[in-house]
């Protein structure tokens, strides 16, 4: 994928529709469509069995009425729990998502997908490897292919085995020694990176090496204008009331 090729739109909702809905679940995808966003990020890792789904935390505490790790679990004990009544009652009984279910929804709707990897401690690149293969049946034969990404190296190297024609990016919370050898070698097509940690020399270091610069987590107006203004391909959000894509 060249820069001009990029396919993705410019505002992406964050894990679904930021807090609105329960993170992470169908629900908050479906109300950060309602909302007008036709780009979606969401965080997976793997069961006890390897299935796909959608999680946050290592643990099932936060976002469920269960809790515990959840890669201990197999997919048809967690597909059974509770991921909405923590949020609001409104959503009590939502199920967690599998990548499966994601990806008929934005399919079906032509949404594109950024699929950060969260491998569970440990399985790094075996979930980054299964990841990328699960994606790549699901969007076998689609124009637009989902952006794979994450904050751990090992992930994306195990993407780039598993279907290395599905584009990676790497997330960076800080710009830690070797970052860039680090994209270049993982062969990414983005930086996607925290807000914070933008300036125009940074941009423009990306984007004269043909990457595109993404930023999270963007929730306030005054910091998604500067962004703009310096440039920037992508910005992930929390606020999909408030921004209009
Ligand atoms: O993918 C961007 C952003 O989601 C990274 O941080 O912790 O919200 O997954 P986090
Ligand atoms: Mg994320």
């Amino acid at each position: 994928m060249t820069p001009a090729e990029w396919p993705y739109p410019r505002w992406i909702a964050h894990r679904g529709a930021g807090k609105l809905a329960p993170e992470n679940t169908l629900a908050a995808f479906r109300l950060g469509a309602q909302c007008g966003y036709r780009a979606f990020e969401c965080d997976v890792k793997l069961s006890r069995d390897n299935q796909v789904f959608l999680l946050h935390d290592d643990t099932l505490d936060r976002t469920t009425h269960a809790s515990g790790d959840a890669a201990v679990r197999a997919w048809s004990e967690l597909s059974q729990l509770d991921a909405g009544g923590w949020h609001s009652r409104a959503f009590a009984g939502e199920p967690l998502a599998s990548l499966a279910a994601i990806a008929a929804f934005c399919l079906r709707n032509r949404f594109a997908l950024n699929i950060e990897i969260k491998p569970s401690p440990g399985r790094e690149r075996e979930t980054g490897e299964r990841v990328a293969r699960e994606a790549a049946k699901l969007w076998a034969g689609q124009t637009v292919a989902p952006l794979l990404s994450s904050f751990a190296p090992e992930s994306l190297a195990g993407a780039m085995s598993g279907a290395a024609a599905l584009p990676r990016a790497l997330l960076l919370d800080t710009l830690w020694a070797g970052w860039f050898e680090r994209v270049q070698a993982l062969e990414c097509v983005a930086v996607v990176a925290n807000h914070k940690l933008f300036d125009r020399a940074l941009v423009e270091r990306l984007h004269a090496s043909g990457l595109r610069a993404l930023a999270y987590t963007v929730n306030d107006e005054k910091t998604a204008q500067s962004l703009l203004g310096l440039g920037l391909d992508g910005l992930i959000t929390d606020a999909v009331d408030r921004f209009s894509p």
